[in-house]
């Protein structure tokens, strides 16, 4: 018999356990990835404590991998939210490329839609023809990056530029850069700022992408007033964060007139660690970030510039981009790309906010309720709610949906959407009972419960329990002369049958609970009592919650509901008198 490989183990009574394990020639040919000789760094010592230049590389890199790429008038749209969230550097295509990225270059430029502080950025390969005419595609524009490219590392000039040499390669970098110088006087109404890429930076020898850079910086002559980009790409992804950091400091020493140029940084996500990568070639030196809003790009995407620049503002960093409603820019791209963001996106996913787990909910909910009387004392206070790394207001996110219901949730959870959605102020001890209640609810359903089922459930299970005991009517008359002493005369129906009963008491709840004793009803004693006006109802009513022992020591909390805030104390005692009995 054939036997699967993956079975380790198969016992007698015919259960066999399946391994997964890699196949050892699925290890076997890799290699670790070089380490930078740099042992005195200094970027792991640095703390970002301002934003670097943004670029958005969406309508280029983002939009070359979309599987359907956006027509002209969505790149209009996603131009205009890119402008409105505060880009001022936007690459806005490969004009040369085709006749669609051109013609939308012309529509930008001829239609006047390219703010005076917006500087446009075009890509192109460093080659004669697609040169001309991007220069062709930016005439007009105030002011234009133009940014040339070509693959420096060894597996490119071995596989893709069939075992080009290094001075092949430095040769195509050089003849682009020298046309381009040509070019430039031919449009005068234009600024042209020069950038230039060793594409595949990361995986090239760093001796050889400098000297591909130091070989552009020459031709191009940037001065201090007049600075030239170097872009050096984390095309894909090959290797650590921390290695990236390296070559991005290693560079920063070495680049010729390094006080005449922006380095910047283009990492893709292939390991996941797009935006890490960014945060440390900060910290190592760079001046300057491309990258595309929630990291569309190239197979695992580009850099998530959203994630980078929040993460800046939760130190307290301004960024000059502004992602107060992230909602509303996460429809537009949305709409324009026809991706959709994942829901555990950092910042922007649904479910990044929201706590199922009952120790978040609790958590959460006292630290959002300590901040508003520490904010009321002192309103500089600093940020401080466990679970929450910012305040969700910040990215126009509310506080509802922060605690959501299932069955992993815990009393504080249910409690916080009772106050927080429908206005009931639940005393402390009545949680776990009501917790237990609608999250065993939750259970039975396996689902999440909605905010209004939370609040009809709570209904059900403890408000008004008017079987088998009810109070159909009252009167209360106090007492002259005797302070707080109360005579109550009830009405009530107890298993169907109606019943006048009639108690005294130092307030309403005692004086009902000894109309009770008199009717033979009382085989408890109330422990806790509390009521308040619902908060935020559109009737005005009262809530109360009453809490009694029964005679054989267990305790309940039963509630009220009424327009009077007297009835809803005494529909809370009859809710815990029918929970204690039922
Ligand atoms: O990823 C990359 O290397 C690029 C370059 C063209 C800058 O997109
Ligand atoms: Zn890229």
């Amino acid at each position: 018999m054939l036997r699967d490989p993956r079975i380790l183990w198969a016992s007698p009574h015919g259960f066999a356990f399946l391994v997964f394990k890699m196949h050892p020639t699925s290890l076997s040919k890799y290699r670790p990835f070089p380490a930078v000789a740099l042992p005195d760094r200094t970027w792991p010592d640095q703390t970002l404590t301002h934003a670097p230049v943004w670029c958005s590389v969406d309508l280029r890199d983002g939009n070359q991998a979309l599987p359907q790429p956006m027509s002209i008038e969505e790149k209009l749209d996603f131009f205009d939210l890119l402008v409105r969230v505060g880009f001022k550097q936007i690459e806005v295509g490969f004009p040369s490329a085709a006749d669609t990225e051109f013609n939308f270059l012309r529509r930008l430029i001829d239609e006047n839609r390219i703010p005076d502080d917006v500087t446009i950025q075009v890509l192109v390969q460093t080659r004669e023809p697609l040169i001309r005419r991007t220069f062709e595609a930016i005439d007009g524009a105030k002011r234009a990056i133009v940014h040339i490219y070509n693959s420096t590392s060894p597996l490119q000039r071995r596989v893709t530029f069939s075992d080009a040499s290094r001075d092949s390669i430095k040769q195509i970098a050089i003849d682009g850069a020298t046309l381009v110088k040509q070019l430039v006087p031919s449009v005068p109404r234009t600024e042209v700022v020069l950038q230039y890429s060793p594409e595949s930076f990361s995986d090239t020898e760093l001796d050889f992408a400098l000297e591909c850079c130091n070989a552009v910086i020459d031709i191009w002559q940037p001065t201090p007033e007049r600075k030239m980009i170097i872009n050096l790409p984390d095309t894909v992804q090959w290797t650590t964060p921390n290695v990236h950091a390296d070559m991005i400091e290693w560079m920063c020493r070495h680049l010729s007139r390094r006080d005449s140029l922006l380095v910047s940084l283009h990492t893709h996500n292939d390991r996941g660690t797009g935006v890490a990568a960014t945060e440390l070639g900060l910290m190592a030196g760079a001046d300057r970030v491309e990258g595309t809003l929630f990291g569309n790009g190239e197979r695992t995407g580009n850099l998530d510039i959203v994630t980078v620049a929040l993460n800046l503002n939760s130190h307290g960093v301004a960024t000059g981009l502004d992602f107060s409603d992230l909602q509303s820019i996460r429809t537009v791209y949305e709409r324009v790309t026809r991706l959709s963001v994942p829901e555990r996106q950092p910042y922007a996913g649904e479910l990044v906010f929201t706590a199922f787990s009952g120790s978040h909910q609790d958590a959460i909910k006292k630290g959002l309720d300590r901040r508003g009387r520490e904010l009321a004392a002192d309103p500089a206070t600093p940020w401080g709610v466990p679970y929450l790394t910012i305040d969700p207001q910040d990215v126009g996110r509310s506080y509802e949906a922060i605690i959501r219901i299932n069955s992993q949730s815990g009393k504080g959870g249910v409690a916080y959407i009772l106050d927080r959605e429908h206005g009931f102020d639940l005393p402390k001890s009545m949680h776990p009972q009501v917790g237990k209640r609608i999250y065993d609810l939750a259970d039975e359903l396996g689902r999440e419960l909605s905010n209004d089922e939370i609040r009809d459930a709570f209904f059900e299970e403890f408000v008004n329990i008017a079987t088998p005991l009810d109070v159909i009517d009252y009167e209360l008359i106090h007492q002259t002369g005797e302070r707080g002493l109360v005579q109550c005369k009830a009405s009530i129906l107890i298993d169907g049958e109606k019943k006048a009963i009639e108690g005294h008491g130092n307030g309403p709840i005692n004086a009902f609970v000894h109309a009770l004793e008199g009717a033979g009803l009382k085989d408890f004693k109330v422990t806790d009592y509390r009521s308040h006006a619902i908060r935020g109802g559109s009737d005005a009513n009262a809530a109360a919650y009453v809490q009694v022992q029964h005679d054989d020591g267990s305790l309940l909390w039963g509630a009220g509901v009424d327009p009077s805030i007297e009835m809803a104390g005494l529909k809370a005692l009859v809710a815990a008198w029918n929970l204690l009995h039922a």
